[in-house]
């Protein structure tokens, strides 16, 4: 029996092609084609005044825009604790503090109520991340930054190619960041990007993934380099290679087809699932919405038993995530109510979820589960 594993790039001719050529190229690190993964981002999600930069993993993006935000030691930055743990440490890598907020329980989006609790003096920056299929409210996140006069950091990990009110998300906030690693909706084999407001941030940012090194874009954009340069800031080897960006392009290329068939299965997840009494799906019809994963929620006395029973039938099932309070190193870090995500941390389970996956896939999962809680 076929084992269903929970991500699986979609990795065509096309990507094969593009690697061959970056290869063929000869000129591995950053180059032409990082300029032209850069300004189709641009193009793709229709931000024409905004500024983009891509950087070597979402990590990487996500501790560039802290320090270009100005972000610090003494400073602490709000993040939903039900996130990636990349966002805790690159907070940590700043020197700041993350201080845990509570998500809200539908969207699993950060609750800005609980939020509000958490603003103190020394509150630089709050993180938002689109929980997956469904948003945060951004007019609100807007709104809360500027009552609060604190920089947003919009983690869109999870939701390139969506629409927030008909807007392309990265087109509207004030930093957003997005992650091509293997796994996400589309990927670079590892990659990430920011999408900046304004110049002076994209030139930091610039400088800081070539270490520091105020190497001239538009040189190294010619697949060239300019052997002498100053150093003014931190830096870091964060910047994006020419082989990746190549990979990011052929996918890029194919964005309509992956978001019709994520969406599609998604729809199809929730049609056949949404009836079982133990499992809660997520409330939404996917409108707008290109989903990276595919989540559920079901009793946490029952959530190992039905991991183990998938398994056995072959179906590979995900957590995302523990929430980041439970980890050793951010036990001590401040934090306000968090009963939802201590809840959701213990119910929620991914399920397999690619780009084009069959029908006859889904139907095996799905049944699974209807077996399980069903007693067949
Ligand atoms: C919400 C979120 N933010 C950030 C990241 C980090 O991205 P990367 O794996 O590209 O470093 C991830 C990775 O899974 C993520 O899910």
């Amino acid at each position: 029996m076929e084992q269903i594993p929970v991500f699986k790039p979609l990795i065509e001719q096309e990507e094969f092609n593009a690697s061959r050529q970056a290869l063929e190229l000869g000129w591995l690190g950053m180059g032409s084609y990082v300029g032209e993964f850069e300004d189709g981002l641009k193009d793709y999600i229709g931000a024409a005044d905004r500024y983009v930069a891509a950087v070597s993993t979402g990590h990487a993006a996500l501790h560039l825009g802290l320090l270009a935000a100005g972000v610090g030691p003494g400073d602490e930055v709000i993040t939903p604790s039900f996130n990636n743990a990349a966002d805790f440490q690159a907070i940590l890598a700043t020197g700041a503090a993350p201080v845990f907020c509570d998500v809200d329980t539908d969207s699993l989006c950060i609750d800005l109520d609980k939020a509000e609790q958490l603003v103190g003096a020394r509150t630089k920056l709050i993180i938002v991340m689109d929980y997956d299929c469904i948003l945060c409210d951004h007019d609100r996140v807007a709104d809360f930054a500027s009552r609060h006069k604190v920089r947003v950091l919009h983690d869109a990990a999870h939701t390139f190619g969506s629409k927030y009110k008909g807007k392309m998300i990265g087109s509207f906030s004030d930093i957003c960041m997005f992650s091509f690693d293997p796994v996400k909706t589309i990927t670079c084999i590892d990659g990430g990007a920011l999408v900046l407001r304004t110049r002076d941030e994209l030139r930091k940012i610039q400088e800081m993934r070539l270490i520091g090194m105020t190497q001239p874009t538009t040189v190294m954009y010619q697949n060239q380099r300019a052997w002498t340069y100053d150093m003014k800031s931190i830096g870091f080897r964060y910047h994006m290679a020419n082989l990746h960006a190549a990979i990011g392009l052929a996918q890029l290329g194919k964005m309509a087809k992956i978001s019709e068939s994520r969406r599609a299965s998604c729809r199809y997840y929730n049609q056949h699932l949404g009836d079982l009494p133990e499992v809660t799906v997520p409330k939404t019809n996917f409108e707008e919405i290109t989903p990276f994963l595919y989540y559920i929620r079901v009793p946490e006395s029952r959530r190992d038993a039905l991991r183990s029973y998938l398994k056995e039938r072959g179906i590979d099932t995900g957590i995302h995530w523990q929430p980041g309070h439970w980890f050793t190193l951010f036990k001590e870090c401040r934090r306000g109510d968090l009963s939802v995500t201590d809840r959701v941390g213990k119910e929620i389970l991914s399920l397999p979820l690619h780009s084009l996956i069959r029908t006859e896939t889904l139907d095996r999962v799905i049944s699974g589960i209807r077996d399980f809680f069903e007693g067949r």
